[in-house]
C-alpha cells in the first residue's frame, strides 16, 4: 500500500468554481472520478459522507471529529435518521471511517440520543455496542457541558445540558498530547497545599482499595494541571446560520490533544465548517465533507472570511493547482 505524505496535493485539483453551478449529486459523480484515492486536504466536499469517504486512501487522516445529524432532530433542515434506523444509517459510515483512520489515530463522535415517549433513546448506547463489534475500541467518553444552557422543564427531566464526545479508536497505541490541554491549578490548591499532613505528603492508598492512590504533595509548586474529562464550553450557535454548530472551542480541543501541527483532520458532517475553522487556527490540515450545498456554501464563506486564501488554495480553486 502507498505511503501518504500529508505534504502531498492531489494531482488534479476539481475547481469549486465550476461546483457552484452543479448540483449536489452531480458534484458527488465529479468528484469520486476525479480525485479517486487522493487526499484532498483543506478542501470541503460537497456530498454524502458514505460516498465521498469511499473515495479516500486507507489510513490517511490522523483525527476524525464531528458531529453527526442526530436521529430525528432537525427534519425540516437536514433531514433525520429515525431512531430504529439509526445504527443500521451511521455503521457503514463507521467502516469507512475505520479504514482511513491511521491506526494511531482517534475518532471523536460528538452525539447525544433525545428523549421520546417519556424514555431515552437506547440508539447511541446501541451504536458503541456495534462499533465495538465491528473492530473499534470505545477509549473514552468525555462530556460537553453546555455552560451557558438556559433552564428548563419537562414533566419527567430537566433541561439537557450536557452532550457525549465519544472517543474512539483503533488501538490502544494512540497519539495523545495530553500537555497541550493542560489547565491552571486553581485556587483549590492554595488553601489545600498550604498545611499538608503527613499522610498527604506520601502515596495515600484509597479508602475504598480502588487502587488509585494519591500523594497530594506531588501537586506543591505547580500552576498548570490535566484536565478532567468534562468540558465545560459554552454553545455559540445562534451567530452561524446554522442550527446545530457546535462551538469552535469543541474540536479544538480534541484537535490540541490528538494531532500535531501538519496533521490531518477530517469532519464528514462539517456543516457551517466549524472544524476547518478550529484547523486553521491551530495549523492543522481539514478535510470536510457536507451533503447540504447551502451549508457547504455557509462553511467557504466562513473560511473566506477569516482567512485570507493562500496561493495554493487559488490555484486549488482555479484548477491548477
Ligand atoms: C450536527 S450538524 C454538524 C454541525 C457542525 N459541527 C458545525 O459546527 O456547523 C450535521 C451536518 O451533517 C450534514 N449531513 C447530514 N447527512 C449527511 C451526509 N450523509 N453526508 C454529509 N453530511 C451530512 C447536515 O447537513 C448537517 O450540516
Amino acid at each position: 500500500m502507498k505511503k501518504i505524505s500529508y505534504k502531498e496535493k492531489p494531482k488534479k485539483k476539481h475547481s469549486r468554481k465550476k461546483h457552484k453551478s452543479m448540483r449536489v449529486s452531480e458534484l458527488e459523480g465529479v468528484y469520486s472520478q476525479r480525485v479517486s484515492k487522493k487526499v484532498p486536504l483543506d478542501q470541503i466536499i460537497c456530498g454524502d459522507a458514505l460516498e465521498v469517504l469511499k473515495s479516500f486512501p486507507n489510513e490517511c487522516v490522523n483525527l476524525i471529529v464531528t458531529s453527526p445529524p442526530y436521529a430525528d432532530r432537525r427534519m425540516s433542515s437536514y433531514g433525520g435518521i429515525t431512531p430504529e434506523n439509526y445504527v443500521s444509517w451511521f455503521l457503514p459510515i463507521a467502516d469507512e471511517m475505520k479504514r482511513i483512520l491511521r491506526n494511531d489515530g482517534s475518532f471523536i463522535l460528538n452525539i447525544k440520543e433525545k428523549a421520546e415517549n417519556g424514555e431515552r433513546c437506547t440508539y447511541v448506547i446501541e451504536l458503541i455496542l456495534e462499533m465495538r463489534r465491528h473492530g473499534w475500541l470505545w477509549t473514552e467518553e468525555y462530556i460537553w457541558h453546555k455552560k451557558n444552557s438556559y433552564p428548563g422543564k419537562w414533566p419527567n427531566r430537566f433541561r439537557d445540558a450536557w452532550e457525549r464526545c465519544l472517543h474512539f479508536t483503533k488501538s490502544k497505541q494512540f497519539k495523545m498530547y495530553q500537555k497541550t490541554v493542560m489547565v491552571p491549578i486553581g485556587s483549590w490548591a492554595e488553601k489545600r497545599l498550604s498545611k499538608l499532613s503527613e499522610t498527604d505528603k506520601i502515596r495515600d492508598e484509597s479508602k475504598t482499595q480502588s487502587g488509585f492512590g494519591k500523594n497530594i504533595s506531588n501537586w506543591l509548586n505547580r500552576t498548570m494541571v490535566y484536565p478532567t474529562n468534562v468540558l465545560h464550553l459554552a454553545t455559540e450557535s445562534s451567530n452561524k446560520n446554522h442550527s446545530a454548530a457546535f462551538p469552535v472551542s469543541l474540536p479544538m480541543w480534541f484537535i490540541k490533544l490528538f494531532t500535531q501541527e501538519g496533521d490531518t483532520v477530517l469532519d464528514p458532517f462539517i456543516g457551517s465548517g466549524t472544524t476547518a475553522l478550529a484547523c486553521r487556527e491551530l495549523n492543522r490540515h481539514y478535510i470536510g465533507i457536507e451533503i447540504k450545498k447551502e451549508y457547504f456554501e455557509l462553511a467557504q464563506t466562513s473560511l473566506r472570511k477569516k482567512y485570507t486564501p493562500t496561493l495554493f488554495d487559488l490555484l486549488n480553486e482555479h484548477g491548477i493547482g
